[in-house]
């Protein structure tokens, strides 16, 4: 099916969360976010959108971008939400590998103050059915920095298998080397999985 035709939820609930596509308006909550998770940010998601926003109407261009993005099947960016207090818990991103096979990515970050309590795993477990029965992906892969603990666990955790380790092959703004690690999981894997 041509990706502009998929009928793609808005929403998606998870236990304790739901996942959204972000709006016009988000700029305002999505500002003072940025603003208190930049330093959270720079070590591991140094290139995030987050980190070039310094105002409210930039705020509000980068809510909109991910808005026309997602419209236009290019990449998906999902704001994770307590549904109890409608907080803003971690952001997803989905992107598009390649529509042929088809493959996407995906990328993660927690809001600082509600790390450490499974959101992240919980909506990339979300992430990943998104990924499979809405999107129909083949394969949907995920990379991190080897030093980056907490990444890891949320894709060991979410049943992702690691395939590869790149040894030492960046440089980090600190002078320190790290690694990559490559994670992937087959639809036959998520299929087996599902209950
Ligand atoms: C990487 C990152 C997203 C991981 O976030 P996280 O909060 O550790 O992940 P989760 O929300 O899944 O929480 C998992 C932790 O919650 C704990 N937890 C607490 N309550 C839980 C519950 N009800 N269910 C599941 N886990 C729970 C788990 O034990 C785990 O803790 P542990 O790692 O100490 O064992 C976060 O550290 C982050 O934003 N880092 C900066 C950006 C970044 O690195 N992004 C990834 C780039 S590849």
């Amino acid at each position: 099916m041509h990706k502009l035709l998929l009928d793609l939820p808005n929403q998606i609930e998870t236990d304790r969360l739901y996942l959204r596509s972000y709006e016009a308006g988000d700029g305002s909550w999505y500002y003072s976010m940025s603003q208190k998770n930049k330093s959270h940010l720079a070590r591991f998601e140094a290139g995030n959108a987050v980190m070039t926003i310094n105002n409210l109407e930039e705020a509000e261009i980068v809510v909109r971008n991910f808005a026309a993005s997602w419209i236009a099947r290019q990449a998906f960016f999902m704001g994770v939400f307590h549904k109890a207090t409608d907080e803003f818990v971690a952001q997803i991103y989905v992107g598009v590998v390649n529509w042929d096979l088809p493959e996407f990515e995906i990328g993660y970050f927690a809001n600082q103050e509600y790390e450490g309590q499974g959101y992240v795993t919980e909506a990339t477990k979300a992430a990943l059915e998104f990924c499979f029965l809405h999107l129909g992906a083949h394969r949907v892969r995920l990379e991190c920095d080897d030093a980056n603990t907490r990444s890891y666990r949320v894709a060991d955790q979410c049943g992702m298998v690691r395939e590869g380790h790149l040894r030492e092959n960046k440089k980090n703004p600190d002078g320190t080397i790290s690694g990559t690690l490559l994670y992937g999981l087959l639809r036959s894997e998520f299929t087996a999985h599902k209950p």
